[in-house]
């Protein structure tokens, strides 16, 4: 099926936009479920616990300590989980689980998207800029970032990549548009009803690079958004990050449908969902990024404009083959059991 076909047929957001999102040449795959534990290599490098659990896909490699360039991923990783063989990076987000009536938490799974196939995970995308020919520069080794706030409780100070959308159905309508750009289906905050076709929540990198650090001590400020305008339509990179990234994007399925059932959700009409941060707002949704592609694979696939999960450029594996890849938690712990408390080490 083809994707763009799709996203002009339902593309809400100004008509420019929706029309060259439309024809754009964007990889977009699958990364399916390699472990679900309280590990964070960026933001708590050697902790083991991690603060809060994580939902991560990627090479297996994925460690507590992966020191910046001296811990190569592709040669470190026997497998991955994403339809790319080649990539070895490791993509992670914050986990989403639902709180009872009677206090208990259960994970939220995830949903494959459309048209692909896997276990969990989500959707990864490499988007280049839709005009066709604006180059970018693919990541270098050891390079990692940050989009988020895990401790924001509030609208004020959230990135405007970071959004949820609510699915009427499993279709997904409403469909299509770019990407956090419909204020009327796009919300910062977790939607605040229950949603029949399960919960999007998107995360996009920046897209504009300082040139010389692979990460900086908050993980964000060697990376930018365009100063004006959108990455998507070319516009310009500041003059302090003047290399212009691939945009990177994760779109995560949350299945909520098994808790839809009004006799388990709050009395008093607040939503039940809960991000492992103990977050129930939503506005602490983040998502950590390490490059880990082998060689130049990224480039070549970038500069060939390859789209959707195949490429000229890449080897791609089998459904069957990324989901055998797994890794065990550094501490074994219950995920999918009902839970009294999240598994969180500190608030
Ligand atoms: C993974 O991290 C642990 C400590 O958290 C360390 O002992 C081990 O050597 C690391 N593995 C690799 C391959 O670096
Ligand atoms: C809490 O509620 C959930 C959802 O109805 C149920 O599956 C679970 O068994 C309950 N747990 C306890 C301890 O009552
Ligand atoms: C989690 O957050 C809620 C407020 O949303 C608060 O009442 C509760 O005490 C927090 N739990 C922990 C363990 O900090």
């Amino acid at each position: 099926m083809q994707w763009k076909a799709l996203f002009l047929a339902a593309a809400a957001s100004p008509l420019q936009v929706s029309a060259q999102y439309a024809q754009a040449a964007m990889m977009r795959f699958q990364c399916s479920r390699l472990v679900v534990e309280r590990v964070d290599p960026l933001v708590s490098p050697g902790l083991i616990q991690s603060p809060h659990i994580h939902q991560v896909v990627g090479g297996d490699s994925f460690n507590a300590t992966m020191v910046p360039v001296e811990y190569d991923l592709p040669s470190q990783s026997t497998c991955t989980t994403c339809s790319f063989s080649e990539d070895f990076s490791n993509y992670w987000t914050a986990n989403l689980y639902f709180r009872a009536r009677n206090g208990t938490y259960k994970r939220v799974k995830q949903m494959v998207n459309l048209g692909l196939q896997g276990e969990e995970g989500m959707t990864v995308y490499y988007i280049p800029p839709y005009d066709g020919h604006t180059k970018v520069t693919a990541f270098k080794p050891g390079f990692r970032m940050l989009v988020g706030e895990a401790m924001l409780r509030t609208a004020q100070g959230q990135q405007k990549q970071l959004c949820h959308r609510c699915y009427t159905n499993v279709n997904q309508t409403p469909f299509g548009g770019a990407p956090c750009a419909d204020p009327q289906m796009d919300t910062a905050a977790l939607p605040n009803k229950q949603c029949a076709g399960g919960i999007r929540a998107t995360i996009t990198f920046p897209t504009c690079w300082d040139g010389k650090n692979l990460d900086s001590p908050d993980h964000k400020s060697h990376v930018a958004y365009p100063s004006s305008g959108s990455f998507e339509m070319s516009s310009a990179c500041p003059a302090s990050h003047p290399v212009r990234l691939p945009q990177v994007m994760y779109e995560v399925m949350w299945d909520t449908r098994e808790f839809n059932d009004p006799s388990i959700w709050p009395e008093d009409g607040s939503q039940p969902f809960v991000y492992s941060m103990n977050d129930s707002t939503g506005y602490g949704w983040h998502g950590d990024y390490m490059f880990g592609w082998k060689g130049d694979a990224l480039q070549r696939a970038l500069d060939a404009r390859c789209s959707n999960d195949r490429c000229s450029q890449l080897k791609t594996q089998t459904p069957a083959q990324a989901t055998a890849c797994k890794k065990q938690q550094t501490i074994k712990e219950d995920v999918d059991g009902w839970l009294t408390e999240l598994p969180t080490t500190t608030m």
